[in-house]
């Protein structure tokens, strides 16, 4: 059985104080969750973030990390900085790095190389662009951004990362994917996994789903047997919201 994972993307969202704010509101409602319940908030947040969920069942995380151990990177962050400044998880390859940063997969795969090295668990992110899925593409697309991503891990490392599918066209659009698109397109993922790793690894990798998930649709999309959790961008924003949304099987 795979233990689930519910995780806020905060996106640009919140300042440090505003942050504190969000975090103790949010600690007595999810106090009883049986999920994993993560935070990924903006880097300068993070030690408040930390400090205020002190003593929780809240984790923190980053929303992005650099693949070099140190250098002449203006701008950017390491493994090393996030994880003493108090982040437990990083988002790796969401789509909006994707688009607006020029990510690449080769560049998700150095930075999941860099974050698992430095010991910080990974939310791997990976999805199709609409026109994508129109032509047929899904699939494979997820399949390859996947694989690509996870090159030079080895088995007990990928079974500790966690990948977010996140269709692009239900990230804050209010669109979901219907919960059989999602398990599918999830199954397809810990298929590969199987194929790549075998099925045991592939069992233990914890997939979410992530795309306009809200309190209304929690219930649907995890009762379905693939998905193991969500990554939460718009209704992680406010307390009870994301708290209804961690508390879905209560
Ligand atoms: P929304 O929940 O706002 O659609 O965002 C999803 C997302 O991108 C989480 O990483």
């Amino acid at each position: 059985m795979r233990k689930a994972i519910i995780a806020g993307n905060w996106k640009m969202n919140k300042t440090p104080a505003e942050a504190k704010a969000l975090v103790e509101a949010l600690k007595p409602l999810v106090k009883e969750a049986s999920c994993d319940v993560v935070v990924c908030v903006p880097a300068v947040d993070i030690a408040t973030a930390k400090a205020a969920a002190k003593g929780s069942n809240i984790k923190v995380g980053a929303q992005n990390v650099h693949f070099a151990k140190s250098g002449a990177y203006t701008g950017e962050l390491s493994a090393d900085m996030l994880k003493e400044a108090g982040a437990e998880y990083v988002i790796i390859g969401h789509s909006e790095r994707r688009q607006y940063f020029g990510e690449t997969d080769a560049t998700v795969n150095q930075r999941v190389l860099a974050a698992v090295n430095a010991g910080l668990k990974v939310i791997l992110c990976v999805g199709e662009k609409l026109e994508e899925r129109n032509a047929g593409y899904t699939d494979a697309l997820v399949e390859y951004q996947t694989l690509i991503a996870l090159t030079g891990l080895d088995k007990k490392q990928v079974e500790k990362i966690v990948i977010a599918y996140e269709p692009v066209w239900a990230i804050g659009t209010g669109v979901t994917a219907t919960d059989e698109q999602a398990n599918e397109t999830i199954g397809v993922i810990r298929a590969a996994l199987a194929r790549k790793y075998g099925k045991g690894t592939a069992n233990k990798v914890r997939i979410q789903y992530g795309g306009s998930m809200k309190p209304s649709n929690v219930k649907g999309l995890m009762a379905q047997p693939e998905i193991d959790g969500g990554l939460i961008g718009g209704a992680s924003l406010k307390a009870e919201d994301f708290a209804a949304v961690v508390n879905y099987d209560k």
